[in-house]
Parts: C-alpha cells; sequence; structure tokens
C-alpha cells in the first residue's frame, strides 16, 4: 500500500431505548440492549488516507487540526483495524460534522460510524455491516446503531464479537423528530463518565435494567404494528428513567438545565393544545428531542415556535445506513465547510 483513500457519510441517530452503562468499558460492552432513529438532518463526513510517506496519524474535524489528546482516541481507534489486517500504516482522518458537536446529538455516534465506514472501504475489508458495527461500538457505544438507518437495535450480545447493530424497521411510516436545541456548547459530564458514575453508585440502576429490557420488547411490538402511539409513550417513560438514574446517582447530577424544564414544558402544552401525539426524550446534554408523526411536524414546530426560537427547533426524518461517497461528494461537503453553513 502507498495510499488508500475511503470516504464515508454516517447519519446520528437518537436512542429511543437508552444505552446506559457499560460491563466492559475496555470493550464498550453495554449493560442493556438498545434502540434508536437514525436521523436525516444530522451528519459526520470522513476521508481517512492511509500513507505510508506519514510518520504519524493526523486528524481535522472541521477543517481544523486537532489536539494530542484527540489524535490520540483515533490512533487508538485505527489501532483496532489494524490489528485486524495486520499491518499498521499511519493516516490522515478528515472529518466535517454537520452535527452542533457534543451538544447530546450524539455526534460521537456519527462520527466513529463514518470512520469505521470510511476504513473498512479505504482497506477493503471484507466484513459485514453488522461486523463493522463491531468495531464503530469501540469508538462510541452509540456509533454501534449509526452504520444502519430507521429504526435500529444493538444487542448487547454476550461477547465483542457479536455485541452489534440490526436494521428493525426503515422508518418510512410517518414518523419523525424535531430537536429543540436549549445549548449547543459542549457538554459538562461526558456521558462516559456519567454513565460510569451511575453504574457504581445509583440504587435504581438495577431497576433500570430490568426494565430497559421490557421496554425494548415492548417497543420492537409497537414498532412492528406501526403503532406510533405505544412507540411514543415507551420512548418518553424510558428517557425519563434514564435521567432518574443521574438523579439518583451519588452525588446526584443531572444532564437538564433550566431551559430544559421550560422546553419540556413547551412540549407538554404544545401538544395538550394541537391535540397531536408528540414524546419527548433526552440524551447526555441539555437538549430536548420530541418524536412526532412526520405529518404532524410543521403544525407542532410553529406552536413550539410560540415558546422557543424557531431557528432553534430543527426537524429531522428518518435516515439512512451509513454510505460511502465519492470525492466529488467529498470535495461539496469541504465547500459546504468553507461556506460556513454546516451546522
Ligand atoms: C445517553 O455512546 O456517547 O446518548 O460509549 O462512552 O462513547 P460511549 O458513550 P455514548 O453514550 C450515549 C448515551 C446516550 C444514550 C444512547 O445514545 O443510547
Amino acid at each position: 500500500m502507498t495510499q488508500a483513500v475511503g470516504i464515508a457519510r454516517a447519519h446520528t441517530n437518537i436512542a429511543l431505548i437508552k444505552y446506559w452503562g457499560k460491563r466492559d468499558k475496555n470493550l464498550f460492552l453495554p449493560m442493556n440492549s438498545s434502540l434508536s432513529l437514525t436521523l436525516e438532518a444530522f451528519y459526520t463526513d470522513t476521508k481517512v488516507t492511509f500513507d505510508d510517506h506519514l510518520t504519524e496519524d493526523i486528524f481535522l474535524l472541521n477543517g481544523k487540526e486537532q489536539s494530542e489528546k484527540e489524535v490520540a482516541k483515533i490512533s487508538r481507534f485505527l489501532d483496532l483495524f489494524c490489528e485486524y489486517i495486520g499491518e499498521r500504516p499511519f493516516a490522515r482522518v478528515e472529518s466535517i460534522n454537520f452535527v452542533p458537536t457534543a451538544a447530546g446529538l450524539a455526534s460521537s455516534a456519527s462520527a466513529f460510524a463514518a470512520l469505521s465506514l470510511a476504513v473498512a472501504d479505504a482497506l477493503k475489508l471484507d466484513m459485514t455491516r453488522q461486523e463493522l458495527s463491531t468495531f464503530a461500538r469501540r469508538g462510541s457505544g452509540s456509533s454501534t446503531r449509526s452504520l444502519f438507518g430507521g429504526f435500529v437495535e444493538w444487542e448487547m450480545g454476550t461477547s465483542s464479537e457479536d455485541s452489534m447493530a440490526h436494521p428493525v424497521d426503515d422508518a418510512d411510516w410517518d414518523v419523525g423528530m424535531l430537536v429543540l436545541v436549549v445549548d449547543s456548547q459542549e457538554k459538562k459530564i461526558a456521558s462516559r463518565i456519567g454513565m460510569e458514575h451511575t453504574v457504581q453508585t445509583s440504587p435504581f440502576y438495577p431497576a433500570w435494567i430490568e426494565s430497559a429490557r421490557e421496554d425494548l420488547q415492548a417497543m420492537k411490538a409497537a414498532i412492528a404494528e406501526k403503532d406510533f402511539e405505544t412507540l411514543g409513550r415507551i420512548t418518553e417513560h424510558n428517557g425519563f428513567k434514564m435521567h432518574a438514574t443521574t438523579l439518583s446517582a451519588n452525588p446526584p447530577f443531572t444532564y437538564w438545565s433550566a431551559d430544559s424544564l421550560l422546553a419540556q414544558e413547551a412540549v407538554r402544552q404544545v401538544r395538550e393544545e394541537l391535540q397531536v401525539p408528540a414524546y419527548m426524550t433526552m440524551d447526555a446534554g441539555p437538549n430536548v428531542k420530541v418524536l412526532c408523526r412526520a405529518s404532524d411536524m410543521g403544525r407542532l414546530q410553529k406552536a413550539l415556535s410560540a415558546h422557543f426560537p424557531v431557528e432553534k427547533i430543527i426537524s429531522s426524518l428518518p435516515g439512512p445506513a451509513a454510505y460511502v461517497l465519492s470525492e466529488a461528494d467529498w470535495q461539496q461537503s469541504k465547500t459546504r465547510l468553507t461556506e460556513g453553513n454546516h451546522l
């Protein structure tokens, strides 16, 4: 190999049944299986160039060279693939995030999924998407699910080889999501730290695991029947239960800000007013996501704008599986970056 190039796009996903806790933090094996919806509106494009002439890995995010710490994360991740192929060429990794970074919109999910597919493309790896998801998992747990589109399950599995994602349903049936961007700043407690602290100290944690298992079964049945209201009710209940484990950790903490509570209140008021099914979920950040019917997104967005700045309400349809991009697509993404109209 003198040079091997791969480029890919992966969309972010929002968990409807949350992944919250690891049973093995080195292998990123989760305590529970989870289920998500991939979103069309948020994604990461990544180009990886393995080059024999490089003497170290280089990582650029949104055109900017990243710190040693960030490069080290990418290098450790590339090591996994290099162990697999039995050689260690260095790489230049360039990523463009069309996701507000670290705002609880799971940019790490799309990031490691895009990088996994770009590496697989560059190295011409002969593996299934599901196998590839076991690699993505070791960059960030939630990225396991971003290799697929629509509703996706990440099965907790029994080992590193079978803790993988698989598609559940393409979500092509009047489903959408609104994201209320309460705060797009860097999150204060990384999910990695927050979940570990919760597992270790929350007396509610065993109950969380038990009920997440039941929620997952019920949610898969609701998806199979395209029963939107049951899907939404389980989503909202599951997310709030996850956050209850952070409130019951010792010392307690929360990802919610005062504005998150105002956003939640606005959602309650608007769904009551409009009599429209709309269900909230939140991740390791202050933003509020609303699962709704795609056909109700316009009305909800309008009504919510009475409570919330309209430019901070982003709507999304379900998104596709990760896919390989051409050099021409990559050039277009770079142009969008320089024009400053990425998020
Ligand atoms: C609340 O995937 O960011 O968004 O595996 O440590 O990188 P690491 O954590 P990460 O955690 C996501 C937590 C969550 C729920 C979810 O996406 O399932």
